[in-house]
Order: C-alpha cells, then sequence, then structure tokens
C-alpha cells in the first residue's frame, strides 16, 4: 500500500516513486521471459515502433495487437527493404500488449497483490488490466518517446487510466529515464488516438493545446526495482538512450471496469472478451488450462 506522503504526491502531482516494489530477481526473472519471447518470435513480420511517426506505423500488426503477444522493432534497426539490420535481440523496441494475460512469468509479476491494494487506494472499484508493455531502450538506438499524457491512447469516459512503471534495470539520465511534469495531470487532456471509421489506421482528435515545455519537466531516475505509477493526464517523455548500456521497463495500464470504453480506441480485443481483473488473473494462474 502507498503511505500517506506517496499518496499525498500521487493527487498532487499526478505521479509517485515507490523504490524496491519488486526485487531484484523478479526484475531479473522478467527478463529473461521477455528475452526468451524475442529469441523465439519470427521476424518475417517487421512492424517498427515510434511515437515520432506513429501515425504511419499504426498498421494491423499493431492494431491487432491488444489481445496478443507482439513484437515491435526500432526504426534505426530497419534497413530500407525492412530487413533487420543487426542482431533481432538487440533491434526489438517493445513487446507488447497482453504479456500480462497470455505469458505466466508476466502474469505473475502483473498480478500482485500490493498492486492490487493500491488501485483500491486511489479509488478504483474495479480495476482491469488493459495493456501490458515490455519497452527494451536499447543501447544507442533507443528510441526516444515524445510528450504524452497515456489517456490520449487508452481512453475511457470518465478518463480512468493509471500508468505503471516498473524499471527492471537502473535507468538513468545517460540510458533514457522518464521525464515527468509534476502537477501535469491537472492540464486537460490535449487529444485523444482515435481508429479510422474505416479501421485503416489511426487519426487523432486535438481537444486542446497545453503548450508543454520540455524545460519544465523534471527527470526520474530511479533504481531497479522501483515503481512509477501516474494518472493517465500526467505528461511525461523519455530520451533517446545513446548509452551503451539498456534500460529495459515493464508498464502496465490499468482502467476502472465501470468507466465506458470507447470502439475508438485502438486498443480492442478481437475476441471480444472483457479486459480482465486481477482476480480472473489469479484464478487463470492458479488454475491452467
Ligand atoms: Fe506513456
Amino acid at each position: 500500500m502507498l503511505n500517506e506522503h506517496q499518496l499525498a504526491s500521487y493527487h498532487q502531482d499526478g505521479f509517485c516513486v515507490i523504490p524496491n516494489f519488486k526485487d531484484l530477481q523478479q526484475c531479473q526473472d522478467l527478463q529473461y521471459r521477455a528475452e526468451q519471447i524475442v529469441a523465439d518470435a519470427a521476424v518475417e513480420d517487421i512492424s517498427i515502433f515510434t511515437t515520432t511517426e506513429q501515425q504511419r506505423n499504426a498498421d494491423d500488426y499493431f492494431l491487432s495487437s491488444g489481445d496478443k503477444i507482439r513484437c515491435f522493432f526500432e526504426e534505426e534497426a530497419i534497413d530500407d527493404q525492412r530487413k533487420l539490420k543487426i542482431d533481432k535481440k538487440l533491434a526489438i523496441n517493445k513487446l507488447g500488449h497482453a504479456m500480462h494475460q497470455y505469458d505466466p512469468v508476466f502474469s505473475r509479476f502483473s498480478c500482485d497483490l500490493k498492486l492490487q491494494q493500491i488501485c483500491r487506494q486511489i479509488g478504483f472499484t474495479d480495476p482491469r488490466l488493459l495493456q501490458s508493455m515490455y519497452i527494451f531502450k536499447q543501447p544507442r538506438i533507443g528510441g526516444e518517446v515524445n510528450i504524452h499524457q497515456d489517456s490520449t491512447f487508452l481512453y475511457t469516459d470518465p478518463l480512468s487510466v493509471v500508468g505503471f512503471w516498473f524499471a527492471l534495470e537502473d535507468a538513468t539520465l545517460e540510458n533514457g529515464c522518464l521525464w515527468g511534469l509534476a502537477g501535469g495531470h491537472k492540464t486537460p487532456l490535449e487529444k485523444i488516438m482515435k481508429r479510422k471509421s474505416d479501421d485503416m489506421g489511426i487519426e487523432f482528435e486535438n481537444l486542446k493545446d497545453n503548450r508543454y515545455l520540455a524545460d519544465d519537466f523534471t527527470p526520474l531516475p530511479v533504481k531497479a526495482g522501483t515503481l512509477i505509477m501516474f494518472d493517465g493526464r500526467f505528461p511525461h517523455f523519455s530520451k533517446a538512450n545513446r548509452s551503451d548500456k539498456t534500460r529495459h521497463a515493464y508498464t502496465l495500464h490499468i482502467i476502472e471496469g465501470s468507466a465506458h470504453y470507447p470502439e475508438f480506441n485502438w486498443l480492442q480485443r478481437e475476441d471480444k472478451q472483457p479486459f480482465p481483473s486481477f482476480d480472473s488473473l489469479l484464478s487463470a494462474l492458479q488454475n491452467p488450462l
């Protein structure tokens, strides 16, 4: 559970930092599993992930990944013929977007009772695990993630998404730690990313221009095992990783089950099943098919 200071910080600043939320063994287990998934992945179907070219890269592979485990590659690791220029394990940008449900190692990491309690503490009545991402932030080519609010991509009415960002390795200024704008969660939602009506790609609906300045953001360097949790309107970004170290992180996004989840959101389950609760994931882990 969050202590009084952490809870106050979450409400006032839109985020809070919880050191030692996971132990190093848990972090290493997840890293090992992610590397196995990449090693087993076929690379015929190359899909690039970059937030600077998000519109162009929102292909069907991305749009249908909401209930799957898929690999997305770094733009700088792909040549003009869409072939990998470097070793697959160093070319991967992220895994997404349902490891929490379909991989037992990720499920165990995600079904954390402490996390469930925190969700209740910050006001969730029916927390649903919507999305997971494993972010590699590779040495030298780990792409920047530009300033955004997570509710832009995971919209509910009323807004409810909370991001849980786990550092699996030390995140530093050199390898591309998170940066955030304290109190920025009180600014309006700038835009909403929507599927186009013909389902061919995505578009943005602009709501407001908050004119964020990167100079107003503060870096959030943290040790491995730290959890940073933040409100869906908390503006944040990370710079490119030009160092020779990786910066692995795992993120979970949780929404309120009673909030309306529109069909225009990019993340839709092809099986039309509801997003899982902590309890349903726990029972699936305890009673595997
Ligand atoms: Fe984000």
